[in-house]
Formats: structure tokens, sequence, C-alpha cells
């Protein structure tokens, strides 16, 4: 199963990847979290890494040369897909290189690349590698992917959705985050992806839990859980550390609990 976590910036997105794939280990299963997110680099930290994993655009070469790519592709009028990127068609986690993923028991890291210097171009490259590998990526059994995706809706707009199986939108109680839930929802419902569920973050009481559940019902999105705001999640946020203990953790289980037994219900295309 591949599950790509998204919503509007800051809504708690790399903080439920990290409960989610806690969670997952628990269960079992071998989990590899693939950071898709070309502007914040915490993710290793919050996952207890002490160092990030070299980003996988450099083993394909750089953003340079898979913009170079892409460009001939464009210009060819060759399918738009870059092909030569990564040049296996299946890869298996076992293939990625040591140093392009860090590893703790059953827990895996890989980075797809970070914009680090100002006037560097557009994230496009990254956007491509992201699709391409997710597409190539195959599982087994007990592996679970988990996407810690960047913030908004560029990401679909480039196709990294094209081989999940499942998004969970993040959502908190401000408005505007319930309008990107909602666009989230309808382009992950349009390229066919069957199981689509938000999750409440940050939620502060039980009255606005109702509320927001009522909001988004009104626009037909399934809610799958609700995660409180939980000052155990806030003090590693300020201390580091991997989280793991508190409320959220266990209410993020749920949530996962719940993906794995909707998931497996549904029949298979
Ligand atoms: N349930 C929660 N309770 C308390 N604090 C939370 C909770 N979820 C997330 N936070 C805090 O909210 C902040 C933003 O969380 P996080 O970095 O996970 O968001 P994000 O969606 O990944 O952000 P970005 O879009 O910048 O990548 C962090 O300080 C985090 O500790
Ligand atoms: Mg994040």
């Amino acid at each position: 199963m591949k599950i790509s976590v998204c919503g509007k910036g800051g809504r708690g997105k790399s903080t439920i990847v990290s409960l989610l794939a806690s969670g997952a280990q628990a269960r079992g299963y071998h989990v590899l979290v693939v950071d898709s997110d070309e502007s914040n680099s915490g993710l290793f930290r919050i996952l207890g890494f002490d160092q990030p994993p070299t980003p996988l655009m450099e083993l394909v070469g750089g953003k340079k040369k898979v913009k170079r790519k892409m460009t001939r592709d464009f210009s060819s009028g060759e399918s738009e897909t870059v092909m030569t990127i990564i040049m296996q068609d299946t890869i298996v986690v076992d293939d990625i290189p040591a140093g392009y993923m860090r590893e703790r028991d059953n827990l895996r890291l890989v980075c797809i690349g970070k914009i680090l210097q100002s006037l560097e171009g557009c994230a496009c490259p990254m956007g491509v590698l992201s699709r391409e590998f997710l597409k190539r990526l195959s599982l087994k059994e007990d592996e679970l992917v988990i996407v810690d995706m960047e913030a908004g809706v560029e990401h679909f707009g480039r196709g990294v959705e094209t081989s999940v199986d499942s998004v969970l939108i993040v959502v908190e109680p401000p408005f505007e985050s319930l309008e990107v839930g909602e666009k989230i929802h309808s382009l992950a419902a349009g390229i066919g992806i069957k199981n689509v569920w938000a999750v409440l973050n940050k939620v502060p009481s039980e009255e606005i839990a109702r509320r927001l559940e009522e909001e988004l019902d009104e626009r037909n999105i399934d809610v799958i859980g609700c995660i409180h705001l939980d000052p155990e999640v806030f003090k590693s946020s300020i201390e580091g550390g991997v989280l793991g203990k508190g409320r959220a953790a266990g209410e993020v289980r749920d949530v996962l609990d719940s993906m794995l037994s909707k998931a497996s219900r549904q029949p298979s295309s």
C-alpha cells in the first residue's frame, strides 16, 4: 500500500507521517517513508535519524540533468514520461543504495530532493522524480510506503499521485484548510484514487471536531479519524526527538488501522 499524506502548509503532514510510520512498524510492517517535500528538511529528525539521506535526485544525476531530459522529451514531442531517469522498470526497496536511504529496525527513509539555493529554478524535476520513483516501486505484502507530500496541490498537477492507492488529507480548523482539502479530494478522485480520506488534526475540542466533520460531510469527504491538539507533539517539536508517545500517537494508530481495514475491503481493480 502506498499512502500519500497531503494538505495545506503546516497542518501536521510530517507529524502524521512520522506517527503513521511508527504505528505501522508496531503492526509488523516494513515501512518506507518518502520525503517528497522539496522545501522542509526536518522529517529525518522527527523520524529519529541524525542525518538526512542523500537525495535520490543526486543518484539520477542532479536536477539539471532531469530538467534537460524533461525539456528534450517535451520538445521532441515524445511522451512526457522521463523513462531514463531511473533505468529499471521496477524498483524494490533493497535496490536503493546505502547512503540514499536511512534505516533503523524496519523503518527506512528516502528523500527525493530539496531546493537549497535561491534562483536554482523550479521544483518540477523533483515532482517528476517522485512520480517516476513511486510508479516503479514494487512492494512486498508486508511493505508500506508513506509519502510526506509538499504543501498544497501542485503535486497533483505533476502527477505524483498517479501510482499511490490512498490519499490522506490533513485538515485543521481554519477554513482555508477545508478549501484545500476539498480541492485535494476532487483532484485525487479525478485521477481514480479509490481511498481518499480526511483526517482532522490539532483539534482542540469535541465541538470543533463535530463542526469540522459536518463541513467535510457536506463536501462528501470521508473523515477517517480525529487527532487532538496534543501538548506532547508540540513539546517534541521544540525539544526535538522522536514522536511516539501521547494522545496523538494513539489516535494516529487508530487512523492507520481504519485505513488498512478499509483499503483491504476495496475490490482490487
Ligand atoms: N496533533 C498535534 N498537536 C499539537 N501540535 C501538532 C499536532 N500536529 C502537528 N503539530 C505541530 O504543528 C506544527 C506543524 O506540523 P508539521 O510540521 O507536521 O506540519 P506540515 O503539514 O508537515 O508542515 P509543512 O507544510 O510546513 O511541511 C509542528 O510544530 C508540529 O509539532
Ligand atoms: Mg512537513
